[in-house]
């Protein structure tokens, strides 16, 4: 790219080949045949986050269930931030889009008269979460690659790391990425780009993301000019493994699973969430919100009732009274990974389990369609925040909401990008600036600080400041703190000069990404002072909706400093209330 060109010009550009990617990608194939559409993703699209996600994706299909209530427990599971016109159109497409993924190949299980089996799934008041075992991910990601792979047409850049939107006058015209397998930095030029690359669930030291969930699009899109929306809900999944984090999916405890604390008590009892059953009983107990649940395991550790383990304390899973034939049919990975990483079996053993960070509500700004401020930039899946989540989301809503805004983003950037222009000349400049800072600032110098020092030091101060519960002092701390990180983020330097597959260069690009994600959640976190879902405060404990029944949004200042601005949440029908569970 030495002389600013562009290596290829596409009418879109996907970022990301997960489950938002690729049902963007499809659904800009099937908009419009001649549309040049391409997909860039740092992994081989089937290694994408997609791939590992279990329990399953909700959408109303069984007898009995209606989209009024999937929409109030999205609706009241959000802490009433969610936007209510979004809820309702997410929870009107997503059955059409679950069976359409069947018709391209998703195996969903089936009920014995043929029927789609749905399971219970936290927080929902009807059983409406389809599944495929305990596999769903990777059998919707790979129908989703599959039928991406008809259109051949679609041209793909596996294993491109970007780097850098190409925004001039308040439109995006490309990119800037490495190809990592010649290290070579190239410029790609799109009139519409669409960023689906997951979370960024590595900012913290446990969670059930995978290690290439860096909040990539996030910080691209906010150092582009997007805000990014609601980041200071940060959702801990309540059972995750406790040393890797590897998620232990809801399923389990939707099947029949009990929580129990060092004593062999079903301790969510004691936390307004039900009685117990040996039935799991809907909304109640271990079908309570995450958020709860996490929330009823930090008390557990002040009321010394939990155990201690080399990661921290514990509370323990027990799936043994659902028995081997159970478990096997509904649960065969929950199995799988309890031998492998714990070496039990949960047939016979309880499986130790701990809250980790598992999905952020907050992303990249957007309106229903997709579309970000920046024109003809797009953004959907974990990325976006539509927001249908508010300040905490339902187990099983997300992959839906993959498929749902990745289609609706795709059709919307067809649509631009039919009317949009070539880049203009300052694009190309732009591009080799990018390229200038890559090879000097970063492959050039020897740099006194390492990545992974500043890494791990980012991700205890997060938990510590901005973990299950926060304060405006334990923010603040974690503020001052990643402020110094950024400054010795400046004095990295990549010491392998190797070009091909250059995992240092990588690990400090998303470094980059992670701390600016980080700062943009203490930042939030900071300026609401109240509790809410995922977010609470114990000097601010009660909700305040006159004060803040509403999105923030962090914009990044020319000065590379931040501006918080508020943002009305849309009520249409369901005027705020209590969030009841177990009654
Ligand atoms: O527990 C789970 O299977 C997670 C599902 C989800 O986050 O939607």
């Amino acid at each position: 790219m030495s002389d600013g060109g562009f290596t290829a010009t596409h009418d879109v550009l996907v970022i990301g080949g997960g489950g938002a990617g690729l049902r963007a990608a499809i659904a800009l194939a099937d908009a419009d045949p001649v549309l040049d559409v391409a997909v860039m993703s740092k992994v081989y699209p089937m290694r994408s986050h997609t791939v590992s996600a279990e329990g399953g994706a909700a959408g109303v299909i069984a007898e009995g269930d209606t989209v009024e209530e999937h929409i109030y427990d999205t609706i009241s599971g959000s802490d009433w931030l969610g936007d209510q016109d979004a809820i309702e159109m997410f929870v009107d497409e997503a059955p059409r889009e679950l069976l359409r993924l069947e018709h391209w190949g998703c195996p969903w299980s089936r009920q014995p008269d043929g029927h789609v089996a749905v399971r219970a799934f936290g927080g929902m008041k009807k059983m409406r979460t389809w599944f495929a075992a305990d596999k769903t991910g990777f059998h919707m990601l790979h129908a989703l690659y599959q039928t991406s792979l008809k259109h051949d047409d679609v041209t793909r850049y596996d294993e491109w790391f970007v780097t850098r939107l190409l925004v001039d006058d308040g439109r995006v015209h490309g990119v800037v990425a490495v190809e990592l397998m010649t290290g070579r930095i190239r410029a790609v030029a799109a009139k519409a780009v669409v960023l689906a690359t997951g979370g960024c669930g590595k900012v913290f030291p446990f969670t059930t993301n995978a290690n290439i969930n860096t909040g990539d699009g996030m910080a691209l899109a906010y150092r582009a000019g997007a805000p990014l929306k609601d980041m200071e809900f940060v959702q801990y999944h309540p059972t995750g493994l406790p040393f890797t984090g590897i998620l232990i999916t809801e399923a389990a405890r939707a099947e029949g699973g009990w929580l129990l604390n060092k004593d062999g008590y079903r301790y969510l009892q004691d936390y307004d969430l039900g009685t117990p059953s040996p039935t799991p009983v809907l909304r109640s107990m271990e079908l309570g919100p995450r958020d709860r649940l996490s929330q009823a395991f930090v008390h557990e550790v002040e009321k010394g009732r939990t155990l201690d383990s080399p990661y921290g304390p514990i509370v323990h899973l027990d799936l043994r009274h659902l028995g081997a034939k159970v478990i096997d049919a509904k649960l065969p990975f929950v199995r799988e990974l309890c031998q492998k990483y714990e070496r039990i079996d949960p047939v016979t053993e309880l499986v130790p389990v701990r809250p980790v960070v598992h999905y952020m509500m907050g992303g990249v700004h957007t309106d229903l369609d997709g579309a970000t401020p920046v024109a003809g930039l797009y953004a959907a899946g974990e990325t976006a925040c539509v927001s249908i989540n508010g300040a905490n989301r339902l187990g099983s809503n997300s992959l839906p909401e993959c498929l749902v805004f990745g289609a609706r983003a795709g059709r919307a950037a067809a649509e631009y990008a039919a009317t949009a222009g070539p880049a203009p000349a300052a694009v190309a400049a732009q591009a080799a600036d990018e390229e200038r800072r890559l090879e000097h600032d970063l492959l050039g110098r020897a740099g006194t600080e390492r990545v992974s020092a500043i890494r791990t030091e980012m991700q205890s101060t997060m938990e510590e400041s901005a973990g299950i519960y926060r304060t405006g002092p334990s923010l603040a701390k974690g503020a001052d703190t990643l402020a110094e990180l950024q400054q010795r983020m400046a004095r990295v330097g990549v010491a392998d000069r190797s070009r091909s597959f250059n995992t240092e260069l990588v690990a400090a690009l998303e470094l980059a990404n992670l701390l600016d994600v980080a700062e943009c959640i203490l930042r939030s976190g900071l300026q609401r002072q109240e509790s809410r879902g995922a977010h609470q405060r114990t000097d601010f404990p009660a909700r305040d909706d006159e004060t803040f029944l509403t999105h923030l949004l962090v914009h990044r200042e020319p000065d590379g400093s931040s501006r918080v601005e508020r943002l009305p949440v849309t009520i249409t029908r369901w005027k705020p209330g209590e969030r009841v569970y177990g009654r």
